[in-house]
């Protein structure tokens, strides 16, 4: 992982950060300045303000750091720093802010008007960037965020380069001679294959992919990152995970909420477009793959490439038979009404788009062989839970069924990942007393009480990665394109008709029916989170 530098000569800044004296610290950002294309939106003060604030909390941004917001509407700084603080005060883990941090922070806190179409307001960009090196010491390092919708990113990265933005230290062709350019986009990346490839193309031709960080938060959770440790940093767990040992592998990302008022944008995504695309499968990728050479990012993204790699794409007869795709109608969800799908705004009233999927996988690799691999998401769930559930083969020897015992329930390793974040392992133990009962227990780990401390959210990791150039939670251009490999087909074959009826499930109820159907005809059932 990359360390600290400062610049060579730094102007003066401001006041050291109180906050790192005596910390010891294995990553801090270096002097940089980061701007939030599309600044103004939604992203932004859910997530990317509550996450830089609590990136300088814990003392891992530097006093140099900057931020500029780039959009369209006309805001003073001031506006801009209130709106940041306004989403703070709400969203952060840590709130509100404490009047001392945001201060210090508020006054790094920029904001840069201008239409992403007009390379003027680039230029003037590439202006104001410059004097914010001299100002602050920011040392010709830059982060770009693409917090806007795909369909403005190859406008937007056009201008970087036209403005000489784009390029890092030497290659520049303006501004400063040293320090780095790098970008981060948001997900959606494509709307297919054509459309992925189209858009790697288009920011190839601009950027560099070591330039590139495409987000998948799911990357920076904890218990995602907890993955690697748990199978290569144990000796217990690799030696069983594999065909022999696993029986199948569950995986569910479950949500209680609607479209949140982004009906627009869902109408025409999907569930599988919108989750499993992404979430779902590097949680596959990462779950499955082997152990890297090495802890870098290229090794890491190599080893998920070769999982999606060894995911076949589903041929188009078996798409009725392997895929559920189901749409929410009104219902409860935590003791709220909610309404259909259909009648929230901006949806089509006859919209055919999945809110639930529900999927079955092969991995055809020599350890995954014959393992299925079962995979939901949904809205409008009974509860929010996301988790990766192994279910063990069964011990070879029903033996305690000699002595009249029923079957025995299957191991199962639950690797929750939000919320309550843990792992829980479930076996048969010997109910206390005389004669012989078997039940089923719990063995359980849970982030909260085994660590007194609270986990960073997903985005101030990646932000800080990205800011100290480590790649390893962003996924690749290749692994982006070959997810969309995999779901093509079923996308093609649904719209085609052939792929089986759109099937409609109460809000507040764990999906349709045919979704059990799809386990219940191999012998099992989902797990209830
Ligand atoms: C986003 C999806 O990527 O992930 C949303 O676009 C979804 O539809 C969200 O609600 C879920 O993220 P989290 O972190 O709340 O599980």
């Amino acid at each position: 992982m990359a360390t600290t530098a400062s610049p060579a000569a730094a102007p003066a800044g401001p006041a050291p950060n109180p906050l790192r004296a005596g910390l010891r610290l294995e990553r801090i950002a270096e002097p940089c300045t980061m701007v939030i294309c599309g600044a103004t939106g939604d992203l932004t003060e859910r997530k990317l303000g509550p996450a830089l604030y609590n990136t300088l909390l814990g003392g891992f941004l530097p006093p140099e750091f900057t931020v500029v917001g780039f959009a369209r509407r006309d805001l003073t700084d001031e506006a801009f720093r209130a709106h940041l603080l306004d989403g703070i005060n709400k969203y952060s883990r840590n709130r509100p802010a404490k009047p001392s941090i945001w201060e210090s922070f508020a006054a790094g806190i920029e904001y840069h008007r201008g239409d992403f179409d007009d390379a003027a307001a680039f230029t003037e960009l590439a202006k104001r960037l410059d004097r914010i090196d001299r100002d602050r010491g920011t040392a010709g390092n830059r982060l770009f965020y693409l917090a806007v919708p795909p369909s403005l990113y190859p406008e937007i990265i056009g201008n970087l380069e036209r403005a000489g933005l784009a390029a890092s230290g030497e290659k520049r062709t303006t501004g400063p001679k040293h320090g780095w350019t790098r970008v981060i986009v948001e997900k959606p990346f494509g709307y297919d294959l054509a459309s992925a490839q189209a858009l790697n193309h288009e920011i190839a031709a601009a950027l560099d992919e070591e330039q590139v960080f495409r987000i998948d938060h799911y990357l920076g959770k904890e218990t995602v990152q907890n993955l690697s440790v748990f199978r290569f940093g144990n000796g217990l767990f690799e030696p069983i995970w594999n065909r022999r040992y696993i029986d199948s592998v569950q995986i569910t990302v479950a949500e209680t909420v609607g479209v949140e008022g982004r009906g627009e944008f869902y109408d025409g995504t999907g569930a599988l477009r919108d989750i499993i695309q992404n979430h779902g499968l590097q949680l596959l990728a990462m779950f499955a793959m082997e152990p890297p050479v090495d802890l870098s990012a290229e090794d890491l993204r190599d080893e998920k490439l070769k999982v999606l790699r060894a995911v076949k794409p589903m041929p188009p007869e078996d798409v009725a038979r392997n895929t559920v795709r189901g749409q929410y109608v009104n219902g409860w969800v935590e003791g709220e009404r909610m309404p259909a799908y259909r009648d929230e705004p901006e949806v089509a009233p006859d919209s055919e788009t999945e809110t639930y999927v529900a999927l079955k996988l092969a991995i055809e690799s020599w350890r995954w062989a014959g393992v299925p691999f079962y995979i939901r998401t949904g809205k409008a769930m009974p509860s929010r839970v996301t988790e990766i559930a192994v279910q063990f083969r069964r011990a070879p020897l029903a033996l305690f069924s000699r002595a009249g015992v029923p079957q025995i329930d299957p191991n199962v390793l639950a690797i929750r990942v939000q919320p309550d974040e843990g792992i829980l392992l479930r076996f048969g133990a010997k109910v206390p007393g005389q004669g012989l009962n078997i039940r089923t227990v719990n063995m359980d780990f849970r982030y909260g009480s085994s660590f007194a401390v609270d986990s960073p959210d997903a985005y101030e990791t990646l932000l800080l990665d990205a800011m100290v150039g480590d790649a390893s939670l962003f996924t690749r251009n290749d692994e982006v394109e070959r997810a969309w490999a995999i779901l093509d087909p079923i996308l093609d074959t649904w719209s085609s008709g052939e792929g089986g009826p759109l099937h409609f499930y109460g809000a507040g109820t764990w999906g349709p029916p045919a979704a059990d159907e799809l386990l219940e005809r191999d012998g099992r059932a989902w797990r209830r989170p």
